[in-house]
């Protein structure tokens, strides 16, 4: 089972606002959402290219390379070229602190 890590302080990620960061041996794209964060891999399921070169926008991060979108809540894909979700993986805030299990 993935270990816990911490990523960052609940104040570096702003509400709508994102970081690339690494959780452990993962590059993961850590997203603020009305004061809820949710993790992406940093991997867009299109085309294999780093996910964090796009924006956030609202619930739904947006692709830059070829425009993909998806659910940052639950990584579904919601319109072409991707097809497939994004991996997505738990967060928690303790003490002030966002941990994520990504391993
Ligand atoms: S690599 Fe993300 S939409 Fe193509």
């Amino acid at each position: 089972m993935a270990e816990w890590t911490r990523v960052a302080a609940v104040t570096d990620v702003e509400p709508g606002t994102f970081k690339a960061l690494a959780a452990g041996r993962r590059r993961i794209v850590l997203c603020n959402v009305d004061g809820d964060f949710y993790a992406l891999r940093d991997l867009c399921s299109h085309d294999d290219l780093p996910l964090s070169n796009g924006d956030l926008e609202g619930s739904e991060f947006v692709c830059i390379h070829h425009g993909a979108r998806f659910d940052v809540c639950t990584g579904r894909a919601l319109c072409l070229p991707a097809i497939q979700p994004v991996t997505t993986y738990e967060t928690e805030v303790r003490d002030g602190d966002v941990f994520v299990q990504a391993g």
